[in-house]
Order: C-alpha cells, then structure tokens, then sequence
C-alpha cells in the first residue's frame, strides 16, 4: 500500500487531486489534511471513504503527527503569502521527521531566479521550498504549475462585459494558463505512477496565449466586442486602487502582468497531456464556457 496524503484539500486544487486519485486508486490509500476537520468538506471526504487528517502549516507539531505512515505526501503551496516562509519550512521539517517517503510540491515555472522578479514575493517562498526540499534529502517532485486559467475573470473583473475593455498590463506577453483541474488530474497520475523521484515537471499547456487572443475569444464567446487594453504599470496601480480593489491585490496584478509582458510564463510542453491523456483544456475553450450566454 502506498498511502497518499493531499494537503490544501479544502482548497480547490486539493480536493480535486484528492477526488481524481478516487478514481485511480484504493479509497484506503487516500488521505486529506485539512484545517478543520467539521467542515463541511471533511465531512464530504469522510462520506467518501477518505482518511480525514487535521493539520496546520503553522503548527508544526500538527503536521509530524498528520504526516505519520505517510508514504507520498502531496504538498499544495499555502495561500498566507505573508507567512508563507515559515509554514513551508515547517511542512518539509516536518515530513523529514515523519518520515514521508516522498514530497510532490506545487511550485511556480520561471525563466529564470531572480529577487528582481515582479513577483518576488510570491516566488521566493516557492525557491525557498524546492531548496529547502533538495536539502532535506527528502525524495521530492517539483510539479512547477503555470498560471491558472481559472484566474483569468478574476484577473480581468466582474466589469469586463459592461465596459468591453480587457484592461490589464501585459503588453502582447504570451501564458502557457492551464486548467486548474486539468493540473489536478496530472497529479493524480503522478501520484500514483513510478519514475518521478528528484524531478522537476513544468506543468503548462501545449499553447500559450496572449491578452490580445483571450479578449477576442471572450468577443466570440459573449457576442460584445472586447477590447484589449494594456495600460502602463502605473496607470494600471492607479486605476484599480481608485476603484477600491486592495492594494495587495493591485500589487500582485501588477506584478503578474509584468512577468506575463517579460514573457517570463511564456512556457508550453506536451507533459500535461502525457499524463492526463487527451488535450489539456484550451484558453478559448475555458473563456466560452465561462462567457457565453453571459451578456
Ligand atoms: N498557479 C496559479 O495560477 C495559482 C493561483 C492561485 C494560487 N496558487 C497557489 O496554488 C495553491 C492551490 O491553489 P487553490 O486554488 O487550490 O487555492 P485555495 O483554494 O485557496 O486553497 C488553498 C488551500 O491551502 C490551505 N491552507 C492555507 N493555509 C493553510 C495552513 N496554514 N495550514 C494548512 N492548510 C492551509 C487552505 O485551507 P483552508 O480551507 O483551511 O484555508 C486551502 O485548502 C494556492 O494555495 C497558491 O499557493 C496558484
């Protein structure tokens, strides 16, 4: 047996790798960390049969008792970007002591390792984990993901369809954006599939895409004419915080357009649909499905 933990299960990608391994794999070799364990989703684990663990990123003596006889543990990133050093530093400690067989992380796809990086402060947790992993002796896989598409209406607000602007500051930059879920299903495969000991996966799509292609797909699929609009990056800081969005958003916006514009996750491969086995999810196909009929 080869007992498989997910952490981040009450997230959305955890709970997906989570309910993707039912389908490829023993319900008794499946395990989910969560924060709390009477939520209604550790309920819904534990009505699938799932092992429900409880467990905190900042409370180290929770994750060596979570990680207990755990041989693969699948390690989602926090979502506390503040904090993040700490709690990740303590998840590898922690499975070293536990004695996790082997750590799968979800880190980022980058060009390059820079602390000049737009989003420095969202990839330096990530290059600290993977050091701090390789260090560990620890038998990892770094599953480098690429930006979700999902995050595509959040990028581009609620206001996309009543104003036509497509307003964001990435220049004619291309994103190989993958499905979330498309992701979680490779995970899946990886999880339960020999000869990922010490890799580094970028896991991206076949095809990267600019603004200018996403704003016309969202024009096709909503029937109103979109257009893209890349203003420059303090424009883009000025407009967004008048409007009210918090500043550690408009930051983090910011930065992730910078890094789209460098061409930083500009970054396509075939792995995604090796592992999942049929095309992964295209841009065009994830903005129909979320803008037709929406005007
Ligand atoms: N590639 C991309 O485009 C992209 C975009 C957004 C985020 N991300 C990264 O990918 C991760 C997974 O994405 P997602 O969409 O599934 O995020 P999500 O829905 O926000 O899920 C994050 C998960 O992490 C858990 N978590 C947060 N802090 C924790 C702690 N202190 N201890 C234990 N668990 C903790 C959350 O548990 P609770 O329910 O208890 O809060 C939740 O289950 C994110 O956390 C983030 O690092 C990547």
């Amino acid at each position: 047996m080869n007992k498989i933990l997910v952490t981040g299960a009450s997230g959305h990608l955890g709970e997906a790798v989570a309910n993707f391994l039912l389908k490829k794999t023993s319900v008794n070799n499946i395990a989910v960390l969560v924060r709390d364990s009477e939520s209604d989703k550790a309920k819904t684990f534990k009505a699938k049969g799932i092992e429900v663990r409880k467990g905190d990123y900042n409370d180290y003596n929770s994750l060596v008792n979570a990680f207990k006889g755990i041989d693969k543990l699948y390690f989602v990133s926090g979502n506390d970007i503040v904090n993040r050093n700490k709690q990740q530093e303590n998840v590898v400690k922690a499975s070293k002591e536990a004695g996790v067989k082997h750590v799968l992380y979800t880190s980022i796809p980058r060009k390059k390792d820079s602390n000049l990086s737009p989003i420095a402060l969202v990839a330096e947790s990530h290059i600290k984990t993977e050091n701090w992993l390789k260090e560990s002796g620890l038998t990892y896989t770094l599953l480098k993901h690429n930006i979700y598409m999902d995050m595509l209406p959040i990028f581009l607000g609620e206001k996309l369809l009543e104003t036509g602007v497509a307003y964001f500051p990435a220049g004619d930059g291309k994103v190989g954006f993958a499905l979330r879920n498309d992701m979680a299903e490779a995970a899946a495969a990886i999880l339960t599939s020999e000869g990922h000991e010490n890799k580094s996966y970028d896991i991206t799509n076949n095809r990267a895409v600019s603004f200018l292609e996403i704003a016309a797909a969202i024009s096709k699929a909503s029937g109103k004419t979109i257009n893209y609009v890349s203003p420059a990056q303090e424009e883009f800081i000025k407009t967004l915080s008048s409007a009210g969005v918090p500043m550690e958003y408009v930051g983090m916006f910011a930065g992730f357009g910078e890094v789209f514009k460098q061409g930083e996750l500009d970054q396509t491969n075939n792995l995604l649909e090796t592992l999942i086995d049929r095309k992964p999810t295209s841009v065009t196909e994830f903005l129909t499905q979320v803008y037709s009929n929406k005007n």
